[in-house]
């Protein structure tokens, strides 16, 4: 495909090499401290210095993505069943969420939890950084600090939560006095009989299709703090919830740490399984939409042409509530977040020890994890996709096939060439077509292609930053909008970029498979690996069989010696993580057994080492 004269790679070069400078430009951010609100206990939180100011940052945590977990105005009225509160009076905070004192969160909701569109039918939802914010804690003088640490692992328990929020649900609806008084918080002054009795029909609805799909997705054995099974929650919703196949439902059980994302926009792969090619923003907004499916977006896909021998069906993807212009803007932000610097000045550094650590850590891991030139992208870096004898569960269960229902018939996503749809059909497909659709639903079908429009859709948006460094003396909106030939070699080019989306990357290794990155800021996002099994990185660099069968996840209580959180408690409830001896059930802790016959020394010292990174 060419395009003005530049095929789609060199386009994708020439502006991943673009948003590389812009990273690399960003400014360092403000160390500032902030008063805990009066009243609480909260401790001192001050930023560790990423790049962000304080509105850069209210951005992130209040940004709507398109999220609709459930009405607003439900969601204010809920009440807790262990205590008579309402169900977020606390910012969520018994279930590892942050309380967000910031600006622009007039409904008082934690990091990362916003409300899409306006009364009375906005919703309640969760943005990036509810999963993608950390914080640590330490003690000084008898008093406890915090530091937050944007794009940072989250060590909530999201399945606690939804768990708990379905029972709360299913309760005041069963219980009249328990719904009355919901009522008459959601209704007010206006209601009436005949209103109570519609709002019981909806929320009964509600109930039902929230408590269904939770019932059919969370496991048994709890994620825990810090951990969910990402892909097996967006496969759920979209091949089972949203195609209306309930056979395809399977327990998301192969929960995973939360990654951080200060790295993201830099490497030649995202997710654990290396799924996503990345370095450009129309590829990390297909991420960001797969994600939104899964975080309780609306989306309806119908046939919108019925296929015959000849054609294929065609499919309208348009109904659906991703916010595009949010997702483009929460991406634009991460692609100016730095990692956090390891705090020196709190926990000390010894700088000889470190330059031991580099030697060795350049000669045992440098193999995988070292800052090298993606063949695909200058400037972005290679993340290879490696099989290190990590429990298998979560890249097998990557790999799960599904009936494709009404998208039977229609086109399979790129880079298929006129192969259709047939059951059983890879789930990642599934997951694809519908976002690779949606995305060029959303750029091409009218309301008309206007300059006012071109600048808010987020798609477009995405488009025109991957090229207009390429090529800053055209009039991108004239090509974009006025010219059929551009729209025609725009879809081949957005394609084209999102070929074998969700798909590991030909180049990775057989078996179970995960992405080996640049280890930046690695210091701040324990535990570690894909599953969380490892809670620091001394136990990392410890042999798999005497690495610690059992401990406790969730506290922010920071352990700067085994770099890591402590593991002898935990605030949360189901914050003792058991693994697997096995190494099979999503739990196991063995494999990545490098460095693990060194001298401790000189273990030591590479754990010095990344602390500098
Ligand atoms: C409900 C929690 C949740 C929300 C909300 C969420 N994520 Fe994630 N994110 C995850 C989990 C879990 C993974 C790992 C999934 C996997 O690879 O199996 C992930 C993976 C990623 C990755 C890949 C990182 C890597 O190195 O592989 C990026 C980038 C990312 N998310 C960005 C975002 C952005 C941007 C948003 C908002 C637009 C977002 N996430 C919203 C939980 C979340
Ligand atoms: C053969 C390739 C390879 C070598 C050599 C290697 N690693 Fe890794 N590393 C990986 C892969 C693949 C993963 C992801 C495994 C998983 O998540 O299951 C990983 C994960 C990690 C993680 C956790 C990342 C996270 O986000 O949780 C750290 C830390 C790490 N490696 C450090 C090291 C150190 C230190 C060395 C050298 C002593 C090393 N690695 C050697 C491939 C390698």
């Amino acid at each position: 495909m060419v395009w003005l004269g530049f095929t789609a790679d060199q386009v994708a070069r020439a502006s991943a090499c673009a948003l590389a400078v812009s990273m690399l430009a960003s400014v360092a951010g403000e160390g500032r401290a902030q008063p805990p609100p009066a009243g609480t206990a909260a401790p001192v939180v001050s930023y560790a210095s990423q790049g962000w100011s304080a509105a850069d940052r209210d951005t992130f945590y209040t940004t709507s993505q398109g999220s609709h977990m459930m009405p607003y105005a439900w969601f204010k009225a809920l009440r807790r069943l262990d205590v008579d509160a309402p169900f977020a009076a606390d910012q969520l905070q018994r279930y590892g969420y942050l309380r967000n004192d910031g600006r622009g969160n007039p409904g008082g909701l934690p990091v990362g939890f916003v409300v899409d569109g306006n009364a009375p039918s906005s919703q309640v939802g969760m943005t990036c950084a509810a999963c993608h914010t950390g914080q640590l804690e330490y003690q000084k003088d008898g008093v406890t600090h915090a530091l937050r640490l944007d794009g940072a692992p989250a060590s909530a328990d999201f399945q606690q939560f939804l768990t708990d929020l379905t029972a709360a649900s299913r309760v005041t609806l069963a219980e009249p006095d328990r719904f009355a008084a919901f009522a008459k918080a959601v209704l007010g002054a206006g209601s009436t009989p005949a209103k109570v009795a519609q709002l019981k029909i909806d929320f009964g609805a509600w109930v039902k299709q929230f408590g269904d799909f939770m019932d059919a997705s969370l496991p048994t054995l709890p994620w825990g703090p810090g951990r969910l099974d990402a892909f097996g929650m967006i496969f759920n919703r979209v091949a089972a919830r949203d195609l209306g196949v309930s056979d395809n439902f399977k327990l998301a059980d192969a929960p995973v740490s939360y990654p951080f994302l200060w790295n993201a926009p830099r490497q030649d792969h995202t997710q654990w399984n290396g799924g996503v090619a990345n370095g450009l923003y129309i590829q990390g907004i297909a991420r960001n939409t797969g994600e939104v499916f899964g975080v309780f977006a609306d989306f309806a896909p119908r046939i919108l042409v019925p296929g015959t021998v000849h054609t294929p069906t065609v499919i309208r993807y348009k109904a659906n509530s991703a916010d595009f212009a949010g997702l483009q803007t929460l991406e634009e932000k991460i692609a100016t977040l730095t990692p956090p610097p390891w705090p020196r000045d709190i926990f000390g550094l010894d700088d000889q020890l470190a330059a031991k650590g580099k030697v060795l850590f350049d000669a045992n891991c440098g193999a995988c994890h070292a800052e090298k030139t993606s063949p695909n992208l200058v400037h972005a870096w290679m993340t290879p996709v490696k099989a290190v004898g990590t429990d298998p569960k979560m890249a097998l269960n990557a790999e799960r096939v599904s009936d494709p229902g009404l998208y039977n018939g229609a086109l399979l996503p790129p880079p298929a060439i006129g192969a259709r749809f047939k059951s059983p059909a890879q789930t990642s497909d599934i997951l694809a077509d519908s976002v690779v659709g949606s995305l060029l639903d959303e750029a091409f079908i009218p309301p008309v292609i206007t300059p006012a429009r071109l600048a808010q859709s987020g798609v477009w948006r995405a488009i025109r930053k991957d090229l207009s460094d390429l090529l800053p003396n055209e009039k991108l909106d004239d090509l974009f909008g006025l010219r059929l030939d551009a729209t025609a070699d725009l879809r081949a080019l957005i394609k084209a970029r999102l070929g074998n989306l969700f798909h590991k990357p030909a180049t990775a290794d057989a078996g179970a498979a995960y992405e080996s990155r640049v280890l930046h800021g690695i210091w701040a996002t324990a535990p570690y690996l894909h599953n969380g099994s490892v809670p620091n990185l001394w136990e990392l660099l410890t042999p798999a069989k005497q690495r610690q069968s059992s401990f406790m996840v969730g506290s922010r209580l920071f352990d700067p010696k085994n770099v890591g959180y402590v593991t002898d408690q935990s605030p949360l409830t189901n914050g003792t993580f058991v693994t697997d001896p096995k190494n099979a059930n999503g739990n196991g802790n063995g494999g990545h057994e490098y460095g693990t016959d060194l001298a401790e020394g000189d273990r030591w010292a590479i754990i010095e080492y990344l602390k500098t990174l």
